[in-house]
């Protein structure tokens, strides 16, 4: 009873001083929970912020990532993987440019690269194979438990002929796009992480005045993809305790804009009952939210509670490419359905990246951000993998954060 009474003070001093910073759990940006004792946010482990929208980033390994830059080549983003059989050993996707091409020629120098880290999740990544020959670009790797394959979402279509020294020719991978063959998504599956099959180009863009149109970065999340890994049957484990999930169906974020990317940049959803598809439009059609002056790269997932979250790269001015450090934003929904809330106060994460040496990077650009997690069925984000471009370099490579929980906190 005193604890009650002392609870209510705690509240009311609360109310009048005007320091209550949530009702709601949406007012913790679903990465907490609301107490009901003071009105303050208590925060998920990866999460901080009186609103709990930031990423609880931690300073980097110096040697973190996978930077080729001194040998003159680039790279743009990856994706974190674990080893089903060697839990010391993770597989790291990457967009890397052929011919010591730099950022500026993404397309049509990108190819799909798959390298090895022993050293941790957060790398050093060493160079093992080619994945997918130019142009290929943008890749995501996901376990789909229904299917037991590993999927791998990216866009481009080859293109055998480029030039040996760095130019952007106009050419088409479909609908959507006729300047860099950028609109429409490609998936392939494997079994082993090592060897890839084609399956198809499985959506692509339209030619016609709609705001999607241009249809790419794709950001796949295949049903109970959260569940905790040893409950999954193979490759996870034998399938004890709960059943296996049967559910192959594939919730796709992706970005689109209009003809030629000649427009705004906005996040939407599709879904598809398989990864074969067909996928439909959610959300009729629309962006998913528009008070976010222009978003691209985002990245889905669904948390223990069964909420959605998508982190962007923000297009907004103080972001966006070399405008400043407004880079990370994050995007909030109970359901598929919506609404969903793009959190335009409390920034994720910035253009600056601090080092365990003491030192910090403040980006020219920081983009395509990916999220690595425990595999406890809790979805702790223990690691951020975003593209980096230094001020004043041609050059890009792959930088990799911990998140509070990601290196033995
Ligand atoms: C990446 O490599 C370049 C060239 O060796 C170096 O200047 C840069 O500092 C490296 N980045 C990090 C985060 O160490
Ligand atoms: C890297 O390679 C590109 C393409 O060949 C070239 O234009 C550039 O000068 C090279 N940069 C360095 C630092 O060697
Ligand atoms: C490559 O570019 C050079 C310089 O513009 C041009 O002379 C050459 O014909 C091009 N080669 C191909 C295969 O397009
Ligand atoms: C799209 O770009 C191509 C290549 O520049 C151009 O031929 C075409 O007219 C453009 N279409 C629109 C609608 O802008
Ligand atoms: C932030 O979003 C809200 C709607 O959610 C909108 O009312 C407000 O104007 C936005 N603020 C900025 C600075 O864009």
């Amino acid at each position: 009873m005193a604890h009650k009474f002392a609870s209510l003070v705690l509240l009311l001093l609360a109310l009048t001083t005007g320091s209550l910073q949530c009702s709601t759990d949406t007012d913790c940006s679903l990465n907490g929970v609301c107490s009901r004792r003071n009105g303050q946010c208590v925060c998920d482990a990866g999460w901080r912020g009186t609103d709990c929208g930031e990423l609880d980033v931690q300073p980097a390994k110096r040697d973190n990532g996978y930077n080729r830059t001194d040998e003159n080549i680039s790279s743009w983003g990856s994706k974190i993987i674990q080893d089903p059989h060697d839990k010391n050993l993770y597989h790291a996707f990457i967009a890397e440019f052929d011919n010591h091409c730099g950022l500026d020629y993404w397309s049509p120098y990108s190819r799909i690269i798959r390298a090895e880290s022993h050293s941790g999740p957060d790398g050093p990544y060493i160079f093992k194979q080619q994945v997918v020959e130019h142009f290929a670009h943008n890749p995501t790797v996901v376990y789909s438990p229904a299917d037991q394959r590993y999927l791998m979402y990216y866009i481009g279509c080859p293109q055998p002929n480029v030039n040996e020294t760095c130019k952007s020719p106009q050419f088409t991978c479909g609908p959507g796009n006729y300047v860099n063959g950028e609109s429409g998504i490609s998936v392939q599956k494997s079994k082993d992480l090592r060897n890839w099959e084609f399956v198809d180009q499985v959506i692509q863009g339209k030619d016609d005045a709609s705001w999607n149109a241009d249809f790419t970065n794709p950001s796949p999340w295949p049903s109970c993809s959260g569940q905790q890994k040893n409950q999954g049957g193979w490759p996870w484990g034998f399938g004890w305790g709960k059943p296996k999930c049967k559910d192959s169906d594939i919730l796709l974020a992706y970005r689109g804009c209009p003809y030629n990317c000649s427009g705004a940049e906005q996040i939407s959803l599709a879904s598809a009952p398989s990864f074969y598809g067909p996928y439909t439009h959610l959300n009729n059609d629309e962006p998913i939210f528009t008070n976010d002056g222009g978003s691209e790269d985002p990245f889905i997932w669904q948390d223990k509670r069964g909420n959605y979250h998508i982190l962007v790269h923000s297009l907004e001015p103080e972001g966006g490419f070399g405008g400043g450090p407004k880079v990370g934003r994050h995007a909030f929904s109970r359901s598929i359905g919506g609404p969903w809330k793009f959190n335009n106060e409390t920034l994720a994460f910035s253009t600056k990246v601090e080092f365990d040496d003491g030192t910090d990077i403040d980006y020219y650009r920081r983009e395509r951000p990916q999220l690595f997690f425990s595999d406890d069925g809790r979805m702790t984000p223990l690691f951020l993998t975003t593209g980096v471009q230094e001020v004043g370099s041609k050059m890009s490579y792959s930088v990799i954060v911990p998140v509070r929980g990601g290196r033995g906190w």
